[in-house]
């Protein structure tokens, strides 16, 4: 499929045509790196078209320095660097939720908003140093050159992030996606890539830095994008997301796949925003459990790989994947924990349903 912009995989999901929001199968973007033609494209407003040579980034607010910087510039000024590092939609998963208890307004995304790549372009913190942040910046806001329509009108897409996280090496203000120029799709010429926090914060054509006291007041970050659990709960107080939940995804054998009796290769990935450390499976719907074999880390950012074998008895199976994060956090065995307003976040235990033949 030609999206006008970037000729994609002939297996995209589509959820909606324009904006464009669409993604392939998770079989088809599992992988070491999701090729770019494979690579979801989540989008709040058309793409806007970007004139490179006559395009600036402004670096302004609480900086001593403000920075007005070409594409020239920036590859004249700073460092290139390259991140190997996962991008995942808040709405991953959201279809399960849905099962749970409708969610209107929003796009039933299944398992097609993750991907994988290799990013290339500039430091963040190397930028923002070069500005000089103030005493008390404390948040980096980014905004974008798109036109995108919400209950708060007509506006940038935008976010921001901690000035901590901000200044971590691998937060980038990237030009280039798996050895290539980033397409327009994905944000060209130029886009920030948050590593291990939800995709939202990985703002496309970013084209002002603002640093701040406070979080951005753009609508993606003051409304949407926060944790309301209850019809109740206020959006004004409610948790901005940021950081991703620890997660995975049994990739391998897919939902309804007709399996011998006897040792049945399974395989995934998974992703903690502070690097994976265990991860587990079952055969019997989550009684038993064992250890799941890591491939090697590509970078603490990028998801990884694991393999197991188990052993199927005859009949119905459900087979289920779990992961653990550095500091222990593991996901929940059921999505109606995970369920809220936004449909965001839903890292519930990823369950498999698989026929065995006797
Ligand atoms: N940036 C802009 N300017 N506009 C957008 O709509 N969508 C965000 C983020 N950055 C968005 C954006 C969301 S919600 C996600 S999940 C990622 O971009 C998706 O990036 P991708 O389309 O390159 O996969």
């Amino acid at each position: 499929m030609t999206t006008g912009l970037v000729e994609k995989s002939p297996s995209l999901v589509v959820y909606q045509e324009e904006p464009l929001n669409a993604g392939v199968p998770a079989a088809e973007a599992a992988g070491e790196v999701t090729p770019t033609e494979r690579f979801f494209v989540r989008n709040h407003g058309p793409v806007p078209a970007v004139d490179a040579a006559a395009y600036r980034l402004r670096v302004d607010g609480l900086a001593r320095r403000p920075l007005e910087l070409s594409l020239a510039d920036l590859a004249g000024s700073f460092e290139r660097v390259t991140v190997p590092a996962a991008l995942q939609c808040a709405g991953f998963r959201r279809q399960e939720l849905f099962a749970v208890t409708p969610i209107p307004g929003e796009l039933p995304w299944g398992e097609e908003p993750a991907g994988n790549a290799t990013w290339s372009g500039f430091r963040l913190a190397d930028v923002l140093a070069a500005a000089g942040p103030e005493a008390g910046a404390a948040h980096v806001a980014f905004t974008g050159l798109d036109s995108c329509s919400s209950s708060s009108g007509e506006t940038p897409f935008g976010g921001s992030v901690p000035l901590d996280k901000a200044t971590s090496p691998e937060v980038l203000l990237a030009d280039g996606m798996n050895g290539g120029p980033l397409p327009a799709v994905h944000g060209g010429p130029l886009r920030v890539v948050v590593p291990g926090y939800i995709g939202a914060r990985s703002v496309k054509w970013v084209e002002r830095i603002e640093l701040r006291a406070t979080p951005s007041e753009n609508h993606y970050q003051s409304r949407a994008y926060r944790w309301l659990p209850q019809a109740e709960t206020a959006v004004e107080t409610a948790e901005m997301l940021g950081e991703l939940w620890v997660t995975s995804l049994l990739v391998a054998p897919a939902a309804g796949a007709v399996l011998s009796a006897g040792p049945c290769e399974v395989s995934g990935w998974a992703l903690a925003a502070d690097g994976v450390a265990r991860v587990e499976v079952s055969a019997d719907g989550g009684s038993t459990w064992q250890a799941a074999e890591l491939a090697p880390e590509a970078s603490p950012w990028a998801w990884r790989l694991w393999r197991a074998r188990v052993d199927l008895a005859p009949g119905g199976a459900t087979l289920v994947a779990r992961a653990f994060d550095a500091a222990g956090h593991s996901q929940p065995a059921d999505p109606a924990v995970r369920w809220n307003r936004k449909g965001y976040m839903n890292n519930a235990w990823h369950r498999v349903p698989v026929e065995v033949a006797g």
